[in-house]
């Protein structure tokens, strides 16, 4: 099992998430941040962090956002890994929420 990040991250990206993991296994992309699910213990801090409520239980991710399994997988092997909180994008109360981000995601 895993915690996952799903849609709502995109550029959104408030950070809050990992200054809570006890296993640092958070990874940063442009406007995107995901879980490494082979470091992550499943502990559940993260998932009322965040401001978006972007982070799931990999057992209650949404039917539409499966493909964020894959995701978080993928980029995490190829991302940064993130530590501390930094600001969030100046516009990023004005995508909470909006569907289809996907598009948005840069890598
Ligand atoms: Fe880190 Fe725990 Fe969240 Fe996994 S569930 S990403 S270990 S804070
Ligand atoms: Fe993203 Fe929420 Fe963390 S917006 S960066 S999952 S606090």
């Amino acid at each position: 099992m895993t915690f996952v990040v799903g849609e709502n991250c995109i550029k959104c990206k408030h950070t809050d998430c990992v200054e809570v993991c006890p296993v640092d296994c958070f990874y940063e992309g442009p406007n995107f941040l995901v879980i490494h699910p082979d470091e992550c213990i499943d502990c559940a801090l993260c998932e009322p962090e965040c401001p978006v409520d972007a982070i799931f239980s990999e057992d209650e991710l949404p039917a539409d956002q499966e493909v964020f399994l894959e995701l978080n997988a993928e980029l995490a092997d190829v991302w940064p890994n993130i530590t501390e909180m930094k600001d969030a994008p100046a516009d990023a109360e004005e995508w909470a929420g909006v569907e289809n981000k996907l598009q948005h995601l840069e890598r």
